[in-house]
């Protein structure tokens, strides 16, 4: 499978809305808690409640299949977050919501957005550090961090609900002046 890799810089361009939000609403059971708790701006319906995911704070990487032209996989990608803990892991490139389309799980699309990523940052973002959080029982999460060369760094929990952990992982990035 040949995937090209597209980046949307503070939402200047919102070609694939559509298109991302019903990749959102199909995933939305899977996380924990649900992406749709995060709107601070309520909606009415699902759809209308995943446009917190494009607001022009935060950007995203979308990985396409090049055969189909469908989204497989979407990373959002947000600058500088230095709330609580983070400042200690500042100035920072945070990975938020990453997800792959279902049928494209398990071939190695976040590994390689992962990859991708790192690339970026090299030769874009230039942070020293690249953050990113999954919850506590997100084992695959979990081993995929580890794999792509990320420490865990701090424990915290979701504003939501207190007795649900959140793993923050740090991978450092250095570079030559
Ligand atoms: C988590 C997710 C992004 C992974 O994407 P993916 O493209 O399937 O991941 P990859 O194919 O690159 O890698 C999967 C790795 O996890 C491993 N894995 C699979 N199931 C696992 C499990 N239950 N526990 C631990 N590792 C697991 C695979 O063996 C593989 O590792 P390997 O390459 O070392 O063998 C995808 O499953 C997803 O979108 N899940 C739902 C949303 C989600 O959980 N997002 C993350 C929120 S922080």
């Amino acid at each position: 499978m040949g995937l090209s890799y597209a980046y949307i810089h503070r939402y200047e361009t919102f070609g694939k809305k559509e298109e991302i939000t019903d990749l959102l609403v199909r995933v939305e059971h899977e996380f924990t808690p649900k992406l749709s708790v995060w709107t601070w701006e309520k909606g009415n319906t699902i759809r209308e409640k995943m446009a917190h995911y494009f607001k022009p704070d935060s950007s995203m990487l979308l990985a396409i299949d090049d055969e189909t032209n469908h989204i497989a996989g979407l990373f959002h990608l947000r600058e500088d977050d230095a709330k609580g803990e983070m400042i200690h892991y500042s100035p920072n490139l945070k990975i938020e919501t990453i997800i792959v389309a279902p049928p494209y799980r398990d071939r190695g699309v976040a590994t390689s957005m992962y990859k991708e990523v790192h690339r970026m940052n090299k030769t874009y973002f230039k942070k020293p550090f690249i953050v990113s959080a999954t919850w506590e029982a997100n084992d695959k999460q979990h081993h995929l961090y580890k794999k792509n060369g990320y420490e865990l760094a701090f424990v915290s929990t979701y504003p939501q609900d207190d007795r649900l952990k959140r793993y923050y992982y740090v991978k450092k990035h250095e570079f030559v002046r």
